[in-house]
Order: C-alpha cells, then sequence, then structure tokens
C-alpha cells in the first residue's frame, strides 16, 4: 500500500547548518495495518507525514503509493490524491469560520462533486460515530478543542481514503474520546483494509497498533516490532 524508500528532507537551519527533519526513513505499511509512530517533538514526524501526503517534495527517497511514486505527481494530481485516496488529520484544526460542523466535515465529500445536500447527508453517521450528534449545527467557535479535531477526522475519513495519515489526533482529547476515534481508526483497518499511520504521544494508542516505531532525529530507532517497549502498552 505504502513504501517509503530512503526518504530525506532537510530544513535550512537558524545557524547554517541544514536541520535533516527527515534522515533516510524506510518504511512499509500493508493494507488493514494501523502503524503508531512515536517520538519527541522535533523528531521528524510531520515532516513525514507532509512528505507522505505530498505537501513537501523530498530531497531524496521515494513515497510509494499503490505502486505509484507521489513525489512524481503533478501539483493537480497530488491534490486528487488528497482528495479521494488520502485521509489525513492534520495537527492543527483548519475549519472554516461560520459554517457548522456538518459543512465543515463534509467539505472534502463537496470538493469531490457531491452536492451539498448529499454531501451533508453522508457525514452524520460519521459525526455521530464521533460523539458530535448533539454538535452537527454548531460552528467551529461554538466547539471546543477536542470537537474541533474530531470534526477534521470526519473530514478525513468522509471519502472512504485507502490510507489515512492521522498526525497526534488524540492531542486535544481525553481518555474516552480517544479510545473512541481509536476504536475507529483501528476498525476501519480491521473491516475496511484501510492502511493507518498513526502519530501519538499516546500510550493507550499502542494497544490498537499493530507495529509502532519510534523517530529520532529524523531517523527510525527501531525495526518497529518492539512493541513492548512502549510505555502503558496494553497488549
Ligand atoms: N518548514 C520548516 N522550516 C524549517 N524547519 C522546519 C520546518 N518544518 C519542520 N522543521 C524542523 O524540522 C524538524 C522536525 O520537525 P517536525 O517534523 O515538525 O517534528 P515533529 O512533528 O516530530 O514535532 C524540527 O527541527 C523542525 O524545527
Ligand atoms: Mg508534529
Amino acid at each position: 500500500m505504502l513504501s517509503l524508500v530512503d526518504l530525506s528532507k532537510r530544513f535550512p537551519g537558524a545557524c547554517g547548518e541544514p536541520v535533516r527533519a527527515v534522515d533516510g526513513v524506510s518504511l512499509s505499511v500493508a493494507p488493514g495495518e494501523l502503524l503508531a509512530l512515536y517520538g519527541p517533538s522535533g523528531s521528524g514526524k510531520t515532516t513525514l507525514m507532509m512528505l507522505i501526503a505530498a505537501l513537501l517534495r523530498a530531497d531524496s527517497g521515494q513515497v510509494i503509493f499503490d505502486g505509484r511514486d507521489i513525489s512524481a505527481l503533478s501539483a493537480r494530481q497530488a491534490a486528487r490524491y488528497r482528495l479521494l485516496e488520502l485521509g489525513f488529520v492534520r495537527q492543527s484544526p483548519n475549519l472554516i469560520a461560520g459554517a457548522d460542523a456538518l459543512d465543515n466535515a463534509a467539505l472534502k465529500l463537496m470538493a469531490a462533486d457531491i452536492g451539498a445536500r448529499e454531501a451533508r447527508r453522508r457525514i452524520r453517521p460519521l459525526l455521530d460515530r464521533l460523539g458530535l450528534h448533539e454538535r452537527a449545527l454548531h460552528r467551529p467557535e461554538q466547539l471546543s478543542t477536542g470537537e474541533r479535531q474530531r470534526v477534521m477526522i470526519a473530514r478525513a475519513l468522509s471519502t472512504d481514503p485507502k490510507l489515512v495519515l492521522a498526525d497526534e489526533p488524540t492531542g486535544s482529547l481525553d481518555s474516552r474520546r480517544s479510545g473512541e476515534v481509536l476504536s475507529l481508526l483501528s476498525s476501519l483497518c480491521k473491516d475496511r483494509g484501510v492502511a493507518v499511520v498513526l502519530v501519538t504521544h499516546d500510550p493507550q494508542a499502542a494497544a490498537y497498533a499493530g507495529r509502532v516505531h519510534t523517530l529520532r532525529d529524523g531517523r527510525l530507532v527501531d525495526d518497529g516490532d518492539e512493541r513492548a517497549a512502549v510505555p502503558g502498552n496494553a497488549a
């Protein structure tokens, strides 16, 4: 489904020395697999997600999705890839002020040429599932941080993506809501064969992940099989 091959991305650093945000990362994710990515702040997790989402271009290496090299896509093809094949839950919510939760969550469906009415109808069950039933007609400014985060999750999942990237999706959620989001993601894997890459600091997430990788200074520091090394791992 997804293979990263020796992927690297540098940024210009403050003192002339470039920052190696992602430094030679290789890994694969299979359909139906939930991979958790741990790592301290600044270890390159978000940069890695942006490379997979074709929002950043790698300096070297490849992102292969379903047999296609993502870095070779045109801007237009990359936008379609993000719209139809990828669900990307960004680290910071990006909601339209003044639009209710239904419209905000239905945005991708509407961008995919599904009429507003139908898009709102389709998104409802997902909002319900994420505990936003009572909040469907609320605008972002009337929602809590955790509720906004869940609207973003509904939007990301709305187009039935094959690959879901979730950058700390439970960061603003209490443990009950985190559990709901994690079990939703893991049921997508099990029931629909979706591949999920989950960036998280949440030890609860380890119980849902099939594999855990740790990033440090842009490099993977383990072989991804050491689940026992994760604090609080319940499995
Ligand atoms: N647009 C950018 N310009 C310059 N440096 C960046 C940029 N984005 C990220 N970095 C740097 O790359 C490193 C990795 O950042 P990031 O991927 O955001 O890490 P994480 O998500 O694990 O906290 C950090 O040192 C960060 O300062
Ligand atoms: Mg980050």
